[in-house]
């Protein structure tokens, strides 16, 4: 292999039945949301194609209405409970769970992501995320959502304790010296306590430093304050982008943005997206897609896109008419609102017609092809500089998953872009990320 300096990663995006929103009603497809047998084989098959992460979303609300009786979208794993269980049928892929940081609290969510981390071998990643789905409110103690400033204000302050206490410990606190009875050093422990506007925590916390020293903080949001906290805090980047333009202005800008932070440029990766359907001609891809968009009924497909613009409740408008002008999202993601507000005027979409269009990835870059035609387009968007990687999105699972993993990633290993073997152990090792130093202890 050209084991060329600049590698790119792969994320696996796993969702329950796969991405596309009507995957549950095709033949092939296991229909049940909490099979855990079909998460396990798309571990092992991401594992086996040297994937460095599994990814997965959540939102902690079940929308109930009746558009959403026609998804599989109602009930699901919660991600880190998940990935304690994948973490056993798997030996080194990347374990990447989303955690809001809108309706948690910091301790709670720095002790499971240390814990995974030791139980896994230091494999986990953080998405930390400002939670999309308003009504999520409603389930923890709040009439409203809190708004999309405040919900990321909590979301710098939630980052800093949460690794403060993931730095509660130096490394080799720990004596275990049977001999003399001393179990840790108490010099090397550190007692955060946090006292800011959201938070009260004095800690420590009640994990050994973790075999990362912190696990890997993912960040989704692509707003300008999302771009913000991402270039202070974030060490991976998921974001949603159309095209090669749009998405090498988002990487130049959020690379941009590193310095003033006293970061370098590959201190944070930049994984956009990629719905992928993969068949041995363009025709025979494009037929597959069309199975699953037959399948696609269209009030799911409007529902879907209502909840993707940010929260909003589009039945009443008729599907054969334009997208209607609708105010900027305060409770869901403004820089998705904004990409699909252009693709309908870009490609002059009625209601109706921008649904099924997001049916299979919601909005994100959409790759329908051959192998050698997928790979072309990976090639460039990674060597243009538009991405460091990309997070994987299958129409329907295991069977999508397979289909990139064994015949798009053998043209990515054959070209020198991606790893045949794992090079380390640690989510970090695979994603060339150095192991945070505890500021703590020197
Ligand atoms: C690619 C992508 C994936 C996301 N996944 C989730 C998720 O799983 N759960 C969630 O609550 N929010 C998710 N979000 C939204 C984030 O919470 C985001 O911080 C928030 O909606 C604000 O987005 P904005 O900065 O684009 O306005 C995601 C956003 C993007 C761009």
């Amino acid at each position: 292999m050209a084991n060329s300096a600049r590698q790119l990663r792969l994320g696996a995006f796993l969702m329950a039945t796969g991405h596309h929103i009507a995957a549950w009603r095709h033949p092939d497809v296991p229909a049940d949301p909490l099979d855990f047998s079909v998460y396990r084989r798309a571990a092992q098959i991401a594992e086996a194609a040297r994937f460095d992460a599994l990814f997965v979303a959540d939102s902690v609300a079940v929308f109930g209405d009746e558009p959403a009786s026609h998804t599989a979208r109602s009930v699901y794993f919660e991600p880190l409970t998940l990935h304690a269980a994948l973490s056993t049928v798997t030996e080194r892929i990347g374990l990447v769970a989303t955690a809001t940081t809108t309706y948690n609290e910091p301790y709670q969510v720095a002790r499971q992501f240390a814990s995974l981390d030791h139980l896994s071998g230091g494999r986990v990643g953080w998405n930390l995320v400002t939670s999309d789905a308003a009504l999520e409110a409603q389930n923890f103690n709040r009439d409203e959502h809190l708004g999309h400033a405040e919900r990321y204000a909590r979301a710098r302050e939630f980052h800093r304790v949460v690794t403060g206490l993931w730095d509660s410990w130096a490394d080799d606190a720990f004596l275990r010296d049977k001999a003399s009875g001393q179990f840790y050093d108490p010099g090397k422990l550190h007692v955060l306590n946090h006292r800011g506007e959201h938070f009260k925590v004095r800690g420590p916390l009640n994990v050994a430093r973790s075999p990362q020293g912190r696990p890997v903080v993912v960040q989704a949001g692509s707003s300008e304050t999302g771009r913000e906290l991402a270039a202070e805090t974030a060490e991976v980047v998921f974001t949603a982008q159309t095209s090669l333009t749009n998405a090498q202005a988002f990487y130049a800008d959020l690379k941009g943005r590193l310095g003033k932070f006293g970061r370098d440029e590959d201190s944070l990766k930049i994984m956009p997206g990629a719905f992928v359907v993969v068949g041995q001609s363009e025709t025979e891809a494009r037929e597959k897609f069309e199975a699953f968009q037959e399948l696609v009924e269209p009030q799911v497909g409007v529902a879907l896109l209502g909840r993707m613009l940010g929260n909003f409740d589009l039945s009443e408008y008729p599907l054969d008419g334009p997208l209607p002008e609708l105010p900027l999202t305060d409770s869901g993601q403004r820089s998705r609102q904004q990409l699909l507000t252009e693709l309908a005027g870009a490609e002059n979409l009625t209601l109706g017609q921008l649904g099924r269009r997001i049916a299979g990835g919601r909005g994100h870059y959409s790759l329908i092809g051959t192998p050698t035609q997928i790979a072309d387009e990976l090639q460039a968007w990674f060597e243009g500089r538009a991405a460091d990687g990309f997070n994987v999105l299958v129409p329907h699972l295991p069977t999508g998953l397979e289909e990139f993993a064994t015949q798009v990633v053998p043209e990515l290993q054959r070209r020198g872009l991606f790893r045949r073997e794992y090079e380390g152990r640690t989510l970090r090792e695979h994603l060339g990320l150095a192991r945070p130093k505890n500021p703590f202890f020197g």
